[in-house]
């Protein structure tokens, strides 16, 4: 405990996990202030003084230093950015918390820090939780009004982080639809650092989420840090540059004016900002995150199944359901291996293209003058699971629920509707919204054994009004997930397909609720590679819907070889979206053989790490494996031509130095037609058998790597002997 007036001394919050460790000082009257997060310290360390003791005021600054708390707030005494931004009808626009209650939750792991301001009178409680395997932090504040009068609140972080001095790069996703998890790398500078969506979801051009690096980190070394709001609304993160050397880091939902405020004794609470950091680089905070996720999917009896091979009949059929094409469709789906089968978008009232129907969630009686259940027994006679595709925040202006109820869509007063893929947004914060789409969808559930149902979000919202005229964005997203929750109560076996004109939606929050992602509009197998491994960053790979498509790739034109199209969908939760009906004998032959080899080594594939690195010259590959990397299949993709004369060895620093492995060639996929490789290389036609190398020399020296032509892939399986 703090001596008396002594100001070295005070008292301070540990938080330790198995590489991680935060510690907060204490002050008595102010809220906790920042001393570290960081690679794991022993349970002894401690800070040798208070923090105060340590820091000489500058000259011309307030008499009272004010360091980085864990909730800064403006107007008494900070001048970075504030993790609170509210006032009551322009009063109490400065805040400070003058006391801290600290409430344990779980000793050493989990707590609660009660903040009070008693001027501004307001409660702000921060859960702070530290995953003591995975290493990662989950924080969330709950904001409480306890004054008179309303509070109206501009901006509440869901918490605030500190980053060492030296953290020099933060790594980022911008992108668009069909360009998912497009990296961009920015150096850190003294300039605020800032992303914003308000597009009311995820969005693929600002994925809520960054990695920041400090100087030397690689996929597989060095002290990486990484946050991600687990939320599918707006939101909003800065990283700012401090006056001692440090950064902060705050992420929240972005607030549109006046959608928050709260009256006397209301609370509000943020989403869960989840955060972690490794000093094994890029791919060690990968697993971390993957361990938070896999924690959380709300697998129907507690554990995820294998993940069954979808074909989905977006890009073989778009609109033009026809029941008999649609069977003939999954008769060549199951003879494949398919064992879930995906009807899309075109099965519902009026749907003949994207101009009508949506919110008619009942079977067009054109297409379908029975109903669903003719091909619903036709796929589960074949030995497949149905799945279904709904979009139930969406409504045409053309369908008989917009006739009915026009007032249902999100909407200003005075202004013009504004359509996007001709649809509104339903206001589903409203219980008679959501109750109808509840009574629809779960008829169709209650009515067939449906399994699954691939769950889109086809546009960004706008004139987002509510009834009262008053902002819209955040109610959607509770009841977004609120509606799947519904559903999934009444139907627990049903999986949820998480998909916003492909990746718009992916999320912590939504995979509260969901089971897998689609993770682009984009199948191209080539622009894939560089997406897919954008998600792994965050997400791991048993979720990232995966799917071998056409070629030429119907949303870039180009074309690849049926091998590299389904190596490269391989690795995630592996599909078939295309028109199976017209394949030759060779082409049938070639994709069940893929999905073959993906029951084979799904289980390998899909639990445990995820190892990305890169060799050089065009070739960038992707080990899935076991925590000690005892067993691993690595995937080797050539993306570009080579330039050199001989290839790259593949170093692979994740592997035993200290062991041996036996390692076996799986596959290499030439495009059909062409040998690609040049000569054959001894060693390339002794991987067939298996070859028995040293740890040590893989890791540090490398795997040789056989010559081949860009876009395509090499597979190889390493076991521990
Ligand atoms: C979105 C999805 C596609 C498909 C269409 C159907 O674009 O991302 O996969 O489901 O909607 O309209």
């Amino acid at each position: 405990m703090k001596q008396r007036d002594d100001p070295m001394t005070t008292d301070y919050l540990f938080l330790h996990s198995r590489h991680c460790s935060l510690v907060l000082e204490l002050p008595p009257g102010e809220a906790p202030l920042w001393r570290y997060w960081g690679p794991r310290l022993p349970d002894t360390a401690a800070p040798g003084a208070a923090l105060r003791a340590t820091r000489p005021l500058p000259s011309f600054m307030l008499d009272v230093d004010q360091p980085l708390t864990v909730a800064p707030t403006f107007g008494v005494g900070w001048f970075g950015q504030s993790a609170l931004l509210a006032h009551r009808g322009g009063r109490d626009f400065a805040q400070a918390f003058t006391a801290c209650e600290v409430e344990w939750v779980d000793p050493g792991h989990a707590v609660v820090l009660k903040l009070t301001d008693s001027v501004a009178q307001l409660r702000l409680d921060l859960q702070l939780r530290l995953d003591e395997a995975s290493d990662v932090l989950v924080a969330r504040s709950t904001l409480t009004n306890l004054g008179a009068t309303e509070l109206d609140v501009q901006w509440l972080a869901a918490a605030t982080l500190p980053l060492p001095g030296d953290a020099a790069q933060v790594r980022f996703y911008a992108g668009q639809h069909m360009h998912e998890f497009l990296l961009q790398t920015e150096a850190l500078t003294r300039s605020l650092w800032r992303r914003e969506s308000r597009r009311g979801r995820t969005t693929q051009d600002c994925f809520p989420g960054a990695v920041v690096t400090t100087p030397g980190a690689t996929a597989h070394d060095g002290l990486v840090f990484g946050a991600h709001l687990a939320w599918s609304g707006n939101h909003a993160q800065t990283i700012e540059w401090l006056n001692d050397g440090q950064y902060q880091w705050q992420f929240g939902e972005w607030l549109a004016p006046g959608e928050l405020r709260l009256a006397p004794g209301a609370s509000v609470i943020t989403p869960e900002l989840v955060a972690s950091c490794s000093t094994a680089g890029l791919n060690g905070l990968a697993a971390n995150f993957h361990a938070e996720l896999r924690a959380r999917l709300p697998w129907a009896g507690g554990a995820m199944k294998p993940r069954p091979v979808h074909l989905n009949t977006w890009e073989g059929f778009y609109f033009d359901v026809q029941p008999e094409k649609v069977k003939e469709l999954a008769t060549a789906a199951a003879g494949l291996g398919v064992e879930r089968f995906v009807l899309d978008d075109g099965w519902f009232n009026a749907r003949h293209h994207d101009r009508a129907g949506l919110g008619d969630w009942w079977p067009d009686a054109s297409k379908f003058p029975q109903g669903l259940g003719e091909l619903i027994a036709h796929v589960n006679g074949l030995g497949m699971e149905f799945g279904l595709w709904v979009e139930p925040e969406m409504v045409n202006p053309d369908s008989e629920l917009f006739r009915a109820h026009p007032d249902w869509a999100l909407q200003l007063a005075g202004r013009p509707l504004i359509t996007a893929r001709n649809q509104l947004v339903l206001d589903i914060s409203r219980p008679d919204v959501s109750d109808y789409l509840f009574g629809k969808i779960e008829a169709l559930l209650a009515a067939h054994p449906i399994g699954y149902l691939k769950w889109d979000h086809n546009r960004d919202l706008t004139t987002a009004g509510l009834a009262d005229g008053t902002a819209g964005y955040r109610a959607q997203v509770p009841a977004a997930y609120a509606l799947m929750d519904r559903l999934r109560a009444a139907h627990p076996g049903v999986e949820i397909e998480s998909c916003s004109g492909g990746g718009g939606r992916i999320d912590f929050g939504v995979l509260r609720h969901t089971h897998r992602v689609w993770t682009s509009d984009c199948i191209d197998a080539l622009s894939r590679v560089a997406m897919q491994r954008g998600f792994l960053q965050f997400f791991p790979p048993e979720i990232m819907g995966a799917h071998i498509g056409t070629s030429p790739a119907h949303t870039t034109g180009r074309t690849q070889s049926m091998a590299f199209r389904a190596a490269v969908a391989l690795p995630g939760h592996l599909g078939v979206e295309l028109d199976a009906r017209l394949f030759d004998e060779a082409t049938r032959a070639e994709v069940s053989q893929w999905i073959t080899l993906y029951k084979r080594w799904r289980d390998r594939l899909h639990h445990g790490r995820v190892w990305l690195g890169e060799a050089g010259d065009g070739l960038a590959w992707q080990a899935h494996g076991d925590e000690a990397a005892s067993e691993l299949l690595l995937m080797v993709y050539r993306t570009e031509p080579s330039s050199f004369k001989y290839n790259p060895a593949a170093r692979l620093p994740m592997l035993d130095a200290g062991a041996r492995y036996r390692v076996t060639r799986v596959r290499h996929t030439p495009p059909a037609g062409h040998d690609g490789f040049g000569p054959a290389a001894p060693f390339f036609d002794a991987l067939e058998q298996g070859v028995e190398l040293d740890g040590a020399w893989l890791a540090h020296a490398g795997l040789p790597l056989p010559r081949s032509v860009a876009e395509t892939c090499f597979i190889v399986h390493f076991e521990r002997l």
